[in-house]
């Protein structure tokens, strides 16, 4: 675009948006040009905030006519590059941040409606205000915002009990790439009417368009909660944890999240590590939370004998039970520690892949003989949502590894040998943060002909130009000049 053009097209959005909320010098630019995980860099002629729906779909008809690429961007706490614009484009970032009202809530429907630049803490606020649970929960939830968990379909602890994002949305409004607005602000649970074109908004990655509203589930607000930890000999026995109590809490199992000795290892040298309540370290350990909305639930006295009836089958090898809040508090402090502890001890690779829950074992075990007998320095821990078959697998070079100078290359072929495992098992390339830039070439090798062509086909009607986050989920989607999609 040329200096007139773009001087023009600026003070244009300007009048949308107002000057203040057109930002282009670079300090202002820098933090939305990076990504949580600092591997990618782009740059953008301004980064708009817009306050409403209507400012959204004035902003994006404009750079519907001026031929702009559009980047939505919500906390920028995406860990796949997905919210980085592209260098070297004219494209804008448009930050969702000053869309942050709580709409409304209905709490004998169990519904909120909320702008989608709502923090996902804020949101959580909102329904405990309203005596109700809205049951996402990440460690970034300070940060994130709804319609990036929307647009990534984010999972997170509670998955196991109240599913991922794709459960939790009954409404979508957005703006489409040429400035209309698809009201979709159903609060209903029933609704058969032809396809429903919300979920094609859900882990759309702002490919499609811009989400700004959604109506949330809510659920009752528990008032029991039972957390204990959990130390077993190997996998094996960490699964049949698992089953033992799903088979015994039911619904009332909210967490199983799984820390492997070495991943342990790292959040306990942490300068400021959280207290270890157990007197060993086992190979395993998985933090179990069962709660539920009846204050006279037994859970504590529940869970107390499913872990002592499991140490007498010999599955669990040692077991504590929190005895209060606080201790519930401080044995989740050691899940919530090991992003920061991974980084600390090198390099960290982190991968997002999901099997079969009854695969886990086999993934786990497979990932460890290909780590050793390929990567032999690197250190492998493991964390996540067992319940889920979605455990990270994290590689760790340590910081004066002699590779550090080809770490893009190691790291390729460490992704390529975990996917390996994964796939091998009937797995996915990413169960819960997307696939954004990082992942885009693994997605055309992994989806089939037909399922890449449908793709193609409904990201080709929603944005024929190519305009919403070009670069993310396709790297080869390029708008043909009549504006039909070039495949190839
Ligand atoms: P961004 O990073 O801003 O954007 C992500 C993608 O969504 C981009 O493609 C962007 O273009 C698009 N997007 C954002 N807003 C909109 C919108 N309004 N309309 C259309 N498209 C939009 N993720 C998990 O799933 N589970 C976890 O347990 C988890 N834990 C995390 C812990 C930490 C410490 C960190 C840093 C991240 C974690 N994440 C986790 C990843 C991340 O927080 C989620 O992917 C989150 O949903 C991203 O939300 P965001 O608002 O930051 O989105
Ligand atoms: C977690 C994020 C990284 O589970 O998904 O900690
Ligand atoms: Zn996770």
């Amino acid at each position: 675009m040329d200096q007139k053009k773009s001087d023009n097209f600026l003070q244009d959005l300007a009048s949308v948006v107002g000057p203040a909320n057109v930002l282009r010098e670079a300090s202002d630019l820098a933090a939305y040009l990076v990504d949580e995980e600092r591997r990618y860099q782009g740059s953008a002629l301004c980064v708009v905030r817009p306050a409403s729906t209507q400012e959204v779909s004035r902003v994006l008809t404009l750079c519907h006519e001026a031929g702009v690429a559009v980047v939505p961007q919500g906390g920028n706490t995406g860990l796949c590059g997905g919210a980085t614009p592209p260098a070297g484009i004219d494209v804008i970032v448009l930050a969702l941040a000053r869309m942050s009202r709580i709409r409304a809530i209905d709490p004998s429907n169990n519904t909120m409606t909320v702008d989608a630049g709502c923090t996902l803490a804020a949101v959580q606020a909102a329904a405990a205000a309203s005596d109700r649970l809205f049951p996402m929960s990440l460690g970034s939830e300070g940060s994130c915002q709804i319609g990036g968990n929307i647009a990534t379909n984010a999972g997170g602890t509670n998955v196991l009990r109240y599913g991922p994002m794709r459960d939790l949305v009954l409404g979508i409004e957005a703006v489409l790439p040429d400035g209309r607005i698809m009201n979709g602000l159903k609060a209903l649970r029933k609704d058969n009417t032809g396809y429903a074109l919300k979920h094609l908004f859900i882990g759309s990655e702002g490919t499609l368009g811009v989400i700004t509203g959604a109506v949330l589930k809510l659920f009752a607000k528990p008032a029991s909660q039972a957390v204990g930890l959990a130390g077993m000999k190997d996998i094996d026995a960490a699964m049949r944890l698992l089953d033992e109590i799903q088979r015994r809490a039911g619904g009332t199992l909210t967490n199983f999240e799984l820390i492997s000795s070495a991943q342990y290892d790292h959040v306990m040298a942490l300068p400021n590590k959280p207290n270890d309540p157990l007197s060993v370290r086992h190979p395993w350990a998985a933090i179990v939370e069962l709660t539920d909305p009846d204050p006279a639930a037994a859970l504590e006295d529940q869970l107390a004998t499913s872990l002592h009836d499991a140490m007498e089958q010999g599955i669990v090898t040692e077991g504590v039970l929190a005895a209060s809040q606080a201790q519930a508090g401080q044995i989740w402090a050691i899940r919530h520690a090991v992003t920061e502890a991974n980084h600390r001890a090198g390099r960290s690779l982190s991968h997002d892949t999901s099997v079969p829950v009854s695969r886990v074992p086999d993934f786990v075990r497979g990932v460890e003989k290909q780590v050793a007998e390929h990567f032999p320095t690197a250190r492998l821990v493991f964390v996540g949502h067992a319940g889920d078959g979605n455990i990270h697998a994290e590689v760790i070079l340590p910081h004066d590894s002699a590779h550090a100078a080809d770490l893009d290359s190691i790291a390729t072929a460490i992704n390529a040998t975990i996917n390996e495992v994964a796939l091998s098992l009937d797995g996915s390339i990413s169960a819960e943060h997307g696939i954004g830039r990082l992942k885009r070439d693994e997605l055309q090798a992994y989806l089939g002909a037909v399922d890449l062509d449908l793709m193609q086909g409904i990201k080709a009607l929603f944005d024929p130009k190519g305009l919403m986050n070009p670069g993310a989920l396709f790297q080869h989607f390029k708008a043909a000049p009549t504006g039909r999609p070039d495949r190839s």
